[in-house]
Order: structure tokens, then C-alpha cells, then sequence
């Protein structure tokens, strides 16, 4: 499988195959995304084979300019507008009304759909390049831990992608924050945007979905984000018994804790963007030593901390 550093050269290839209806994995700010052209019904049904997705989980949408979203989504609230004056580009995932152009894949058969406008240049590259909007999820298998290097991707896609575009590590190492926007305002997915940024621009976020609009959301299965080894977050590993320490992996937030077979350590500083970053790269790595479980020291439930702790409970729910 081609793994290839994002060159213009790199990027003219990405963007041929993709209008062509092939599979690419590239960059964003978040976590690297599996694209397919949005408007190819088949190409973005390869998508699901590849990561093993069910097909009642919608896609979300790329796009890099107005006109590019206008072939996307049918009508724009001015709440939305707001948000994207501020967020956009950027990670930041707003659910709205779709065009008839949208395949029913994408969307589930939902009448909505979730668009945002990336951040990072490698994704804006290749979307300006393929003049096409790209479906793209995280790129790893349905339920796993999201990738956040090219490396992810070649080790848990390989052969099952036509194109890697290597574009180092991503930037927030956590998805994208999800808001469905009508009837009212609704936080579906926590995400590197935190929610109090948010409530600033358009005023208070419900955070339960009514009965009645109920979206499937896989993001918010109980169980997701997980690595094959069990996890367990606790307060401090310094109070883990010793005899409970042998053996298993510790993900740190500040210091290492004595007595773990295998340790990463997320930000000594405590600082929680760096935190995010390092969250799914340190597990990644945790589930490829030889420990039998892992812990996870809690994080503060605070600014992007909050999606940190949100992924952290999906990834330890069996
Ligand atoms: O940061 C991100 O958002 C990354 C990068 C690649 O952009 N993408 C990502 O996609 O996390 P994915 O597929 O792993 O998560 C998409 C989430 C799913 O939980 C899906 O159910 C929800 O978005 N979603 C998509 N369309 C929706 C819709 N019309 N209504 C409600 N939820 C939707
Ligand atoms: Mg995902």
C-alpha cells in the first residue's frame, strides 16, 4: 500500500484517484479521515467495507469553500453561519439539510447532513485539487482507536486503501465537535471545539437529543474509540495497588507511576491540548506492548478535556 508524504505531486495523485471513486487516507487537524468522492454512491460504500462500518452510520462531509458547500447543503440557518464566521475552517461538524446530490450512503437515509470545512492544509489541498466534497470517517476500523499519523492507517487499513497521504501527526489528536442545528441547537459529538466556545457564539447548547430527533450516532455508542486491550481510568495510578500495576500499561497524565510494565505520559506540563494529541498516538502504542490491560489516569473534565474524558469512558466500556 502507498504510504506517500503529502508532495504537490502526492496530492495531484490523491485528488485524481478520488474523483476517479477510489479510497484515500489523509490529514485533517483532528484525526486522519478515510475520503471518498461524496457525490459516488459506490466509492463512499467502500468506505464502509473498509472499516467494517454499519451502514446506519452517516458520514461526515468536507468540504473548502461556500460554493463547494452550497452543492452539499440545502439551506443554511443563520445560527449555522455564525458558527462557521467563527469556527470554520476548523474543526467543527454542523448537522443541516441536504441536497438531492447527497447519496442516501452518506447520510443513512437521514435528510441531514454532517459537513464541516478542514483546517489543515494538506486536507485543503486535496479538496481544492479534487474539487469535490470528501465523505470521509476517522480512518481506522469501525469501534478501534482513531488514527492520528499515517502509520495508524497503514497498520490498521494496509492493503485495503488505495493511497496514504503522509502528512505527519494531526494537530487536536481528537474528532471533530458535532452540532445538529435544527429544531434547536444540539451537542451531538464532544470534539476538540469545547462546548462553552460554542454556547458563546449562539447562546445555550442543548446536550440531550429529543426523542423525536433522534440521529444514530455510533460516536456515541457506549462503547467506541477502544483498543483490543481492556482500559480502566482511574483517579491517580499512585493509589493502584502494586500488585495490580504488574503487568498491565499505564497512560499518564502528568508522571509515570513505578511498578506498570509499559508507561506513556500525555502532557508532564498537564497541559490538555497537548493531552489530546497524544491521547489515541499513546494508546495506539500501549496496545502494541505486552501488557495484559491498560490504565488511564483521569484527565480534568474541562475544555477539550471533556472530549478526552468522553473517549476515554467509550474506550473502557465493555
Ligand atoms: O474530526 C472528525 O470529525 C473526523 C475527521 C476525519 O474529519 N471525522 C470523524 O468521522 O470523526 P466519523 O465518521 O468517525 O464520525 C462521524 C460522526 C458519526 O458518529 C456519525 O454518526 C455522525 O458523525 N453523523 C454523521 N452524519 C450525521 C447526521 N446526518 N446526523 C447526525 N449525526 C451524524
Ligand atoms: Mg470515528
Amino acid at each position: 500500500m502507498p504510504v506517500l508524504p503529502a508532495t504537490t505531486e502526492t496530492i495531484d495523485r490523491a485528488a485524481a484517484l478520488l474523483r476517479a471513486g477510489a479510497v484515500v487516507a489523509f490529514p485533517t487537524e483532528t484525526v486522519y479521515g478515510l475520503g471518498a468522492h461524496a457525490f459516488d454512491a459506490n466509492a463512499v460504500a467502500r468506505i464502509f467495507e473498509i472499516k467494517n462500518r454499519p451502514t446506519f452510520d452517516p458520514l461526515i462531509v468536507h468540504v473548502d469553500t461556500n460554493a463547494m458547500l452550497e452543492t452539499v447543503v440545502a439551506s443554511v440557518p443563520d445560527t449555522a453561519r455564525d458558527l462557521m464566521a467563527r469556527f470554520w475552517p476548523g474543526p467543527l461538524t454542523l448537522v443541516m439539510k441536504k441536497t438531492a446530490r447527497v447519496p442516501e450512503i452518506v447520510t443513512s437515509g437521514l435528510e441531514t447532513v454532517a459537513v464541516r470545512m478542514p483546517a489543515h492544509p494538506v486536507a485543503r489541498a486535496l479538496l481544492k485539487r479534487a474539487e469535490i466534497p470528501l465523505a470521509a470517517p476517522s480512518a481506522n476500523p469501525f469501534g478501534y482507536l482513531s488514527p492520528t499519523l499515517a502509520e495508524h492507517v497503514q497498520r490498521m487499513l494496509d492493503d485495503r486503501v488505495d493511497l496514504i497521504v503522509d502528512g505527519g501527526a494531526t494537530n487536536y489528536g481528537v474528532e471533530s465537535t458535532i452540532l445538529l442545528l435544527e429544531p434547536e441547537p444540539t451537542l451531538l459529538r464532544h470534539g476538540a471545539i469545547p462546548i462553552e466556545d460554542i454556547e458563546r457564539v449562539i447562546g445555550s447548547v442543548s446536550r440531550e437529543l429529543s426523542g423525536e430527533t433522534k440521529p444514530l450516532a455510533p460516536g456515541r455508542l457506549p462503547s467506541h474509540y477502544a483498543p483490543s486491550k481492556p482500559i480502566r481510568i482511574v483517579a491517580h495510578a499512585e493509589d493502584v495497588p502494586r500488585e495490580e500495576r504488574s503487568g498491565a500499561g499505564l497512560l499518564a497524565l502528568r508522571n509515570p507511576t513505578e511498578g506498570y510494565a509499559a508507561v506513556r505520559t500525555l502532557s508532564p506540563r498537564g497541559d490538555l491540548r497537548e493531552a489530546a494529541a497524544r491521547l489515541f498516538e499513546s494508546l495506539h502504542e500501549l496496545d502494541r506492548e505486552d501488557v495484559t490491560r491498560i490504565d488511564v489516569e483521569a484527565v480534568p473534565d474541562e475544555g477539550i478535556g471533556v472530549a478526552i474524558m468522553d473517549r476515554l469512558r467509550r474506550a473502557s466500556h465493555r
